[in-house]
């Protein structure tokens, strides 16, 4: 697709901008490439048939159904620790790529006799993908290019502003481990456990995910407020589905932060920004399982107009076809949010993050910078 100058200068705005990404399921966040690297070394030991597979892993613009499809061949290919490592270095090196200075990624932990996996043995193999990961911090991109940016350093005293600097620093990731709906409540109060006793690791909290249809909240409230006891943070899919009961309660238990909330009612709106929970919002997401019509009638919107804290997200950049520049992208272009604003928005997020206050002034140190930066060139 042929863009505009505009337009184009909008897209590289956006991929430089600094973001933290709050929303991001690591097996959603799969390259494609490597499912079909998978997939064909399954296809050559008998244990699959490349071709039931091959269009749905190289096609762009999947279906809800051909989405789920992938999925479910996602969780038959990952079953092994070094891969389940290598997907979560190679899902912090994109993020890195797309400019994300704080990520915080979430996944359910999962036990496999067969192959010697136990839940722990699960998110070990996830930290030491983290651990691996030393990207490139992506604000080099953002300070050190443009001649007009290196021209006003030059004569600033700005001693944090350094652009001959070509690796000012790394991206900082944290983990989430989700609790999946078709969990019982023995299952979801160890994957709590876990996360708690792990949290010197950088699991800093807990996420309720997977298929809106199945299961009951009630099975999931124990775990969830055994670790809303330990003062342990808690983000929960909600109103993907309409089903007013569970979006009462869910408001009720007063969790961290909502995602996607796309089916409210009047009055679970008003409680919604009454309560300022912040809302992480997947546009793409919400577009391509059907649960909003068009970004035109996206409640970002109104979240927006209401100063509600939001904060945008790519929910599963590998299955939906889209990168966190891409929802900014979409934010702008649909919203008019010019650039600034669009600054502004990633850099209020850091208040919703559930890292520590060391790392949030660190963080709001780099959005400082960048605002230094972007004055510089407005
Ligand atoms: P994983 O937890 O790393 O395996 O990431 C994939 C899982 O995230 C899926 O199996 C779902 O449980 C959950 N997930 C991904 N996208 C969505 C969504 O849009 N709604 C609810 N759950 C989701
Ligand atoms: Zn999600």
């Amino acid at each position: 697709m042929m863009l505009e100058a505009g337009e184009e200068r909008l897209v590289r705005a956006c991929q430089r901008l600094p973001k933290v990404e709050l929303h991001a399921h690591l097996n959603g966040c799969i390259r494609p490439s490597l499912l079909l690297e998978l997939a064909e070394e399954r296809d050559i030991v008998g244990q699959l048939s490349l071709s039931d597979f091959k269009d749905v892993i190289l096609k762009e613009d999947r279906s809800l159904e051909e989405c789920f499809k992938l999925f479910a061949l996602i969780h038959i290919l990952t079953t092994d620790h070094g891969i389940i490592t290598r997907i979560t270095k190679e899902v912090i090196e994109d993020f890195a790529s797309e400019s994300v200075v704080y990520l915080e990624l979430r996944t359910t932990p999962k036990h496999n006799e067969k192959v010697g996996m136990s839940k722990r043995s699960y998110v070990e193999a996830v930290l030491a993908g983290i651990r691996a990961t030393d990207a490139a911090f992506p604000l080099e991109s953002f300070f050190a290019c443009e001649e007009k940016i290196c021209a006003s350093s030059a004569t600033m005293e700005t001693p944090n502003h350094r652009c001959d600097e070509k690796k000012i620093g790394r991206i900082h990731v944290r983990l989430l481990l989700s609790i999946d709906r078709r969990e019982s409540v023995e299952g979801a109060m160890e994957t709590v456990r876990l996360a708690w006793e792990m949290r010197h690791l950088g699991i800093v909290g807990i996420d309720l995910s997977g298929d809106p249809c199945i299961g009951d909240w009630k099975t999931f409230l124990p775990a969830l407020t055994w670790a809303k006891e330990q003062g342990f943070p808690v983000a929960l899919h909600c109103a993907e589905v309409p089903n007013p009961t569970e979006v009462e309660a869910m408001l009720a238990f007063r969790p961290d932060r909502l995602g996607h909330v796309c089916f409210l009612e009047d009055s679970e709106w008003s409680k919604l920004l009454t309560s300022g929970i912040p809302v992480e919002v997947c546009l793409t997401s919400n577009i391509r399982t059907n649960r909003v019509q068009s970004i035109e009638v996206h409640h970002f919107s109104a979240l927006y107009n209401a100063n509600h804290p939001v904060v945008i997200c790519t929910d599963d950049p590998g299955i939906f076809s889209t990168t966190i520049s891409r929802e900014y992208f979409l934010i702008a272009s649909h919203f008019g949010l010019k650039v600034p604003e669009l600054l502004h928005l990633s850099k209020k997020a850091i208040d919703f993050t559930f890292a520590d206050e060391k790392l949030k002034k660190t963080l709001l140190r780099l959005f400082d910078q960048a605002e230094y930066v972007l004055d510089c060139n407005l």
